[in-house]
């Protein structure tokens, strides 16, 4: 595997693979990978000659106050993951590579971050548009991976190439989870003993949600209301939101048909999100 830190040589790298034919897939990702990203290695690996993936914790997509300066890095164990995944190339540039002095573009995608995440967040799906977009042009990629953990995330990446006419296939991929249910997170390292136990919480309340719509319920309310009472049966959670919204506006529901079903929820300062996508 190579580690390429120069966009100039990435570039260089990956259009003398094109041109020879080759298919290209890139997986972006902040690191501290875990088994969620090694799973989306694996599949651009199964579909692709060459993947790139994306170490870079950009410090666009991170608000006032939030975690950039603590979230979690270990390089060397990156390496090592990515590579026995099955990467061809680690990119890893430094925050300077990718905005220089006098950088000034951003890629916004309207309505899609107004609800959801992009509430408390303002400005966050701003700087993912913006960096995601320069990694497709960087790349040349043909397809690019991602995980439904963030699913809002997918929604608006899959609108921005759309509606900037790239010329790339977005793939969301299946959602890893701890034994216990909780999805896996790099951000989980954060949690104490006794968060960690109880943030088993999220999934059942989505494990709830879906037990109540194979029941037949179709009123959003009741299942959001059934959501909350499995959240606060942990002490320690504190729920930031717990919504129903529609898979292509991403707008509130009011009646189950096809629905991502999302929540985020506190334990102490570490923020933890979850979701499903259920059709009826
Ligand atoms: P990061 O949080 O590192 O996640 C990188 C990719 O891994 C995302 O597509 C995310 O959805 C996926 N992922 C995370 N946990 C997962 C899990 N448990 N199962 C399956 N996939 C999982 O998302 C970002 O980085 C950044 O916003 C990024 C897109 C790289 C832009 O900076």
């Amino acid at each position: 595997m190579k580690i390429l830190k120069n966009i100039n040589e990435t570039v260089k790298f990956l259009r003398t693979e094109k041109m020879s034919g080759k298919s290209i897939g890139i997986v972006p990702t902040m690191g501290y990978l875990h088994e969620g990203h090694l799973s989306l290695i694996q599949t651009a690996k199964k579909n692709n000659d060459i993947v790139i993936v994306s170490v870079f914790v950009n410090p666009t997509q991170f608000g006032p106050g939030e975690d950039l300066d603590k979230y979690p890095r270990d390089l060397e164990q990156d390496c090592i993951k990515a590579e026995s995944a099955g990467a061809d190339i680690l990119f890893c540039p430094s925050a300077s590579e990718i905005y220089p002095d006098g950088y000034h573009t951003y890629v916004s995608v309207e309505k899609l971050g107004d609800n959801l995440c992009g509430n408390s967040r303002p400005g966050h799906f701003r700087g993912v548009a913006t960096i995601v977009a320069k990694l497709f042009n960087i790349s040349g990629a043909d397809n690019a991976y991602f995980g439904q953990k963030d699913a809002q995330q997918f929604f608006i990446l899959r609108r921005m190439a759309a509606d900037l006419n790239m010329d790339i296939r977005l793939h969301i991929c299946p959602i890893i989870r701890e034994p216990d249910g909780l999805a896996m997170s790099s951000r989980n390292v954060y949690l104490t003993r006794d968060q960690r136990r109880e943030a088993v919480i999220l999934s059942e309340a989505l494990a709830g949600a879906k037990a109540l719509i194979e029941a037949g319920e179709r009123n959003a309310a009741v299942v959001i209301s059934e959501m909350n009472k499995i959240v606060n049966k942990s002490e320690l959670a504190k729920v930031e939101y717990i919504k129903v919204v529609d898979t292509e506006t991403l707008s509130d529901a009011e009646y189950i048909d096809k629905n991502l079903i999302a929540l985020a929820v506190c334990f102490g300062s570490t923020r933890l999100i979850d979701n499903i996508i259920i059709e009826v």
